[in-house]
């Protein structure tokens, strides 16, 4: 039987790039779509090498109808769309939202549209626990409210959202909204990771960059908010837990045609401090990092974490590594990388 072939966008990138390890390990036949402005294209080797399967990979931008056209004639139709192309800097997303709104938006509904021109049926959507803003109650469960964005970056997943749920609703179409919390770590055999461009945004990157001794320290962004130490809470999940979830997604439409727009919180269940993960990063890999506290970052929340039930229970999924693991994985590919 010939394998599912899955359209990956954003498929180079940090998430995209294990999502297609996870497809291949699950029998998928993944095909690529990046335009590597935040992706290396060395990522396309350390797939084959990891799998031992070579990947279809095509550079276009997925807000180019014309080059998504193009592709259209090349390949027919997919048996799924995993859409992760686009950008996700909170801060750049406020000094350049419209550069966001544009991206994030605009390949949103080229995607769809291509989907409906190739018949394409099924879509898992990059989604973010960024939808729910300032919880109101821990842990958050996917009926808790969708509250006022506190980005444009956040903003432009809560409308991607509902534009897919207008869309499925439409019918002939099956959406999964795949409600991410903070991935870390890289995949085991450190051929593939986060390549950050520049100074890194997100706190795991800058950890293993400074214990590396490519930034002085690390500044933590506040030690005064309502947490037993201080330090905002997040629910960490390693990459190829959260990757693999993809898999579970495209398996459970399969599995329930009748379900047409559904969404699941994909995270750990458990919320660590930036406190706590800096000491389990020093002791999963015995090195020191050095800190300073910092005034907090602007838009911040305080904690947040997922319930994760309703993946557990109807995509048959769980997050299965540590946090040391993720710990470990993420230095060994940190010590990998040329400076
Ligand atoms: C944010 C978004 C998330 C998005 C992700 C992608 C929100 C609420 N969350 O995650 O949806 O997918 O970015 O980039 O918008 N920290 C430090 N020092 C640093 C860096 C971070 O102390 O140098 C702290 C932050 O204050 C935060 C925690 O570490 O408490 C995690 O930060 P980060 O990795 O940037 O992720 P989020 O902001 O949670």
């Amino acid at each position: 039987m010939s394998k599912k072939k899955i359209l990956i966008t954003g498929g180079a990138g940090f998430i995209g790039s294990h999502t297609a390890v996870a497809l291949i390990n699950a029998g998928y036949q993944p095909v690529i779509v990046d335009n590597f402005s935040n992706a290396e294209p060395s990522v396309l080797e350390a797939i084959e090498k990891i799998t031992g399967t070579s990947v279809k990979c095509y550079n276009l931008d997925c807000c180019d109808a014309k080059n998504l056209n193009l592709l259209l004639q090349k390949e027919g139709s997919f048996d799924g769309v995993i859409h992760f192309a686009a950008f996700k800097a909170v801060g750049e997303s406020v000094q350049e939202p419209i550069k966001y709104y544009k991206n994030n938006l605009s390949s949103l509904w080229e995607i769809l549209e291509l989907m409906d021109k190739s018949n394409t049926t099924k879509i898992v959507f990059s989604s973010s626990c960024t939808v729910y803003g300032q919880p109101d109650s821990l842990p958050v469960t996917e009926a808790s409210p969708i509250k006022e964005a506190e980005s444009p970056y956040a903003y432009t997943k809560q409308v991607g959202e509902q534009i897919l749920t207008d869309r499925v609703k439409n019918g002939g179409m099956q959406g999964i909204l795949l409600r991410y919390f903070n991935p870390i770590g890289a995949h085991p055999s450190s051929l593939i990771g986060e390549l950050p461009q520049g100074i890194p945004n997100n706190l795991m990157p800058f950890i293993t960059q400074t214990a590396k001794g490519i930034r002085k320290e690390l500044s933590i962004f506040g030690d005064d908010y309502d947490t037993p130490d201080g330090t905002c809470i997040r629910d960490y999940i390693h990459v190829m837990d959260l990757a693999e979830a993809h898999v579970k997604a495209l398996q459970y439409m399969e599995d329930n045609p009748e379900t047409a727009i559904d969404h699941f919180n994909i995270g750990t269940g458990n919320g660590y401090s930036v406190l706590e993960c800096l000491n389990a990063f020093e002791r999963a890999n015995n090195v020191k990092v050095p800190y300073q506290i910092a005034p907090k970052r602007a838009g911040d929340i305080t904690q947040i974490w997922a319930d994760t039930e309703k993946a557990n229970r109807l995509l048959d999924w769980k997050a299965s590594r540590t946090l040391e693991e993720a710990m470990r994985d993420a230095w060994n590919w940190e010590q990998k990388l040329s400076q």
